[in-house]
């Protein structure tokens, strides 16, 4: 089976009260269209067709990169007009799923249960009971419960105003018979809009079932018109990723206070993740791992029984088996640490290496360097990698010893087992094994006075 999605996405949104298209804001860091798109590609064999208009250019150029067909509608006169912008790209043997771009939640056990209840012979609706369902539109159904037809707030009587049951938007059927029925679609009603919710009457005209489904739960027909309902679906959505976290056997103290904005590669047993903290991109963590509270991890690789303390940002990098990160430590891109490896508070460490068992504990920015095994880096040790204008590259060898408050003007080697003087600032390359230092001698002034101070 063949099927053509079209996604509705040319609607205004003014009540985000925004310059950006609403199309383009985000639920876990992922623009509303991209997540409606990225369920709708799980259909084997499925073409995707975005319907858009306002704004459309910023969001045709933001998510240029999707597999889809664009088709603008330069006005907005309906949805029954803009699936007659994609006519020309509907075929008679298609199936056609309509879905709406600011409608992010969707799942794609609702779409299969659409997809499977369309047929020559009926046309599949998505449908929800609603506690209060004014502004949308509502099923109307026969005594035996066939529905019969589709009609508008803005246009039901009274009776038919106390129908709790509303259409969501979505629904699959026939291109033959859409395009037949789309055709014939005209504005004579309320809003003077061109409505497809109008080729429900026409299919029961024509013989055609009208095979309704229920989502398993109203928050995924939820669309997004203000930052409210906004928050609203990212609240919903970390909450069902929480859920799969501790499923798949993550201890979070506190599922509400996670937050998942991308995906897990793979992930161990026994990992415990305290309260604040934000993954992002793809993350992998191995078993065992302890992330401590208010810490982001982004697009990194954590190996099995590593500890991050409190209060840490990883970004790009790669913590080794046994390591143990921060309180308050910043490992930037291309961090790679090996494993059993230290790194304290306020380090900073970015495109450097770090082999096994070595110690960065406090306050250092270790910056383009290859640091070997075993090595202990001092307090306030600083890799000097930038002149102004190139950088260069730090060596220090396994076993050696850094003392506090030094600085290494690259591009330098520090020796094997060598060791480095407190408060030195190291430009030449030092001897494995021995003592480099270049403070200048202590001296005492034994006859040295302090000022007095002076009368007024
Ligand atoms: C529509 C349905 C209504 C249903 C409701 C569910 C019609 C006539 N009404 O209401 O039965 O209960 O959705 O939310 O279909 N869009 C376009 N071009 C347009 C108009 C809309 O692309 O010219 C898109 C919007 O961007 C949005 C979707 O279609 O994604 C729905 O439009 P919206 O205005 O929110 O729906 P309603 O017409 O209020
Ligand atoms: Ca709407």
């Amino acid at each position: 089976m063949t099927v053509k999605t079209l996604i509705l996405a040319a609607g205004q949104g003014t009540r985000m009260r925004s310059a950006l298209p609403k199309v383009l804001h985000k639920v876990a860091n992922r623009s509303l269209l991209q997540h409606v798109y990225d369920t709708s590609k799980q259909i084997d064999e499925n073409d995707i067709i975005i319907i858009y208009g306002h704004g459309g250019e910023l969001v045709k150029q933001t998510l240029s990169e999707l597999d889809a067909q664009w088709v603008e509608q330069k006005e907005q006169l309906g949805t029954g007009h803009a699936v007659l912008q994609a006519d020309s790209l509907i075929e008679k043997k298609d199936t056609i799923l309509i879905l709406y771009g600011d409608v992010p939640l969707l799942s794609k056990q609702s779409i299969d249960t659409l997809l499977a209840n369309v047929t020559q012979q009926s046309l599949a609706l998505l449908t929800v009971k609603l506690g209060s369902p004014t502004g949308y539109g509502r099923i109307v159904r026969t005594h035996s419960g066939d529905v019969l037809k589709i009609v508008e707030q803005k246009d039901a009587t009274e009776q038919e105003q106390l129908i709790n049951e509303v259409n969501t938007g979505i629904l699959a059927v026939k291109g033959e018979q859409l395009k037949n029925w789309v055709s014939r679609i005209d504005n004579s009603n309320a809003q003077q809009e061109l409505y497809l919710t109008d080729v429900i009457e026409m299919a029961v005209n024509d013989g055609i079932v009208i095979k309704t489904s229920q989502p398993e739960s109203i928050d995924e027909v939820l669309g997004v018109n203000n930052r409210k309902q906004l928050s609203h679906l990212e609240r919903v959505y970390q909450a069902a990723q929480a859920d799969k976290l501790m499923e798949l056997g993550v201890t979070l103290l506190d599922p509400a206070r996670v937050d998942c904005r991308g995906s897990f590669a793979s992930l161990g047993q026994d990992i415990s993740v305290d309260i604040n903290v934000i993954f992002e991109g793809e993350n992998t963590l191995g078993n065992n791992v302890k992330i401590g509270a208010n810490t982001i991890i982004n697009n990194s690789v954590i190996a099995d029984n590593v500890e991050i303390l409190a209060n840490c940002i990883i970004d790009n990098a790669v913590v080794g088996a046994g390591s143990r990160i921060g309180p308050f430590a910043r490992l930037r891109p291309q961090a790679e640490l090996s494993e059993q490896v230290h790194i304290g508070n306020f380090v900073e460490i970015k495109k450097s290496t770090v082999a096994k068992g070595s110690k960065i504990n406090h306050l250092s920015y270790i910056g383009d360097a290859t640091i070997g095994s075993q090595v202990n880096i001092g307090a306030g040790t600083i890799t000097c990698n930038y002149d102004g204008v190139n950088k260069a590259r730090t060596v220090i060898k396994d076993g050696a010893f850094i003392g506090s408050d030094t600085q290494l003007i690259a591009p330098v080697t520090v020796g094997k087992n060598a060791t480095i003087g407190a408060g030195s600032t190291i430009t030449k390359n030092t001897p494995d094994e021995q003592l480099t230092l270049t403070r200048s001698k202590q001296i005492s002034i034994q006859s040295w006075q302090r000022p007095v101070k002076k009368e007024q």
